[in-house]
């Protein structure tokens, strides 16, 4: 692993850095339907340098910690960690994340160097408990009580400024739930 600090990390460089934001909205299952969770958040991101895979894939790679607070009492109810990393050859994104309910997601997408209106890079990435390439992994309980079988992400980010909204879909309760997530966030630390 090289730390270089002249690492190309492509459409993720703008990512580094430590952010905060209060527009959070949350939906997520509820045996009585859904529950409704405004919220806010730290998150970090690290530039931690590049891997070389089989000696031939290059990966840089940016680390990430957040940390969600439920408005209404001011708990931490949600905490998520994992890579993203960028593949300059195949202009890949990777986005490998865990959270603390025994389930691992490892999406990803292509990025082909969108923007949006305000010049924004656009990142997209999704996975799925039965896709070939992108894939959910989940404790034995999950799979049977709670199992996510899809997530999707967006994030939008540049001057400063990052967006998100994912999608993830839960099996629950009977049915499949779609447990959405999104916030609006501003570089606190570059
Ligand atoms: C900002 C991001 C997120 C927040 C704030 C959030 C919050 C929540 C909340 C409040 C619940 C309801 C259960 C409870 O009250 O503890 C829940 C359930 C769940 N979440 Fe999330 N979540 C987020 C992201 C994710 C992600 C990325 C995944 C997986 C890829 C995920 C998977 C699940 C699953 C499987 C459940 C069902 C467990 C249950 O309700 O008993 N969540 N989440």
């Amino acid at each position: 692993m090289s730390d270089e600090t002249d690492i190309d990390y492509g459409p993720l460089e703008n990512l580094i850095g430590s952010w905060k934001g209060d527009k959070g909205v949350d939906v997520a299952p509820d045996p009585e339907g859904s529950e409704n969770n405004p919220y806010y958040e730290n998150l970090t991101f690290t530039g931690i340098g590049d891997v070389t895979n089989a000696e031939s894939q290059v990966l840089s790679v940016v680390y990430y910690r957040q940390i969600v607070f439920r408005k209404s009492d001011d708990q931490a109810f949600h905490d998520q960690t994992g890579y993203w990393m960028w593949d300059p050859k195949t202009k890949t994104v990777m986005h490998s994340l865990v959270i603390p309910r025994a389930v691992c997601v490892l999406a990803g997408g292509q990025y082909i160097g969108a923007t949006n209106t305000e010049g924004r890079v656009i990142i997209e990435v999704e996975a799925g408990v039965d896709d070939e390439d992108w894939k959910i992994i989940q404790s034995p309980f999950m799979q049977e009580n709670a199992r996510t079988t899809g997530f999707r992400q967006k994030i939008e980010v540049g001057n400063g400024k990052l967006s998100y909204s994912e999608t993830t879909m839960v099996d629950i309760y009977g049915n499949v739930f779609e447990h959405t997530d999104e916030n609006e966030l501003n570089l606190s630390k570059g």
